[in-house]
């Protein structure tokens, strides 16, 4: 059995990894990978993302993936997370979308409001 120290330590251990995986502390960007969002592009809107970040020298973003979150006519589509603002659905992207998106929100902080899902 552990003692009341380990289970402390353990507990913020995997606080510190949960706030980590959340991007708490930058600017992340979720990629939708759920069959229908692979099948209709979404890998290569992950790459544009990828490329133009490393591109750019951009290294404090934090680039993930979910599942099939059950928007199937929106994808492929990604949230931007910024800290301090609200999350934004970007929806029915490409690839050059994708990398306009970076210039735009990720870099200049302005939000394409005509990219973003309707009623978000
Ligand atoms: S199958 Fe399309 S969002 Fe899940």
């Amino acid at each position: 059995m552990k003692s009341l120290e380990e289970l402390k330590r353990i507990r913020e251990e995997a606080k510190k990894l949960t706030q980590i995986r959340k991007g708490d502390h930058g600017t992340k960007i979720v990629v939708g990978m759920g069959t229908c969002g692979i099948a209709a592009g979404a890998r290569q809107v992950m790459t544009a993302i990828l490329d133009e970040l490393q591109k750019r020298n951009i290294t404090d973003v934090i680039v993930t993936q979910t599942g099939c979150i059950g928007f199937c006519k929106y994808e492929p589509l990604i949230d931007v997370y910024k800290p301090g603002q609200p999350k934004v659905t970007y929806v029915n992207l490409t690839p050059e979308m994708a990398r306009e998106i970076v210039v735009k929100h990720i870099i200049n902080n302005q939000v394409i409001e005509k990219w973003v899902v309707p009623n978000s």
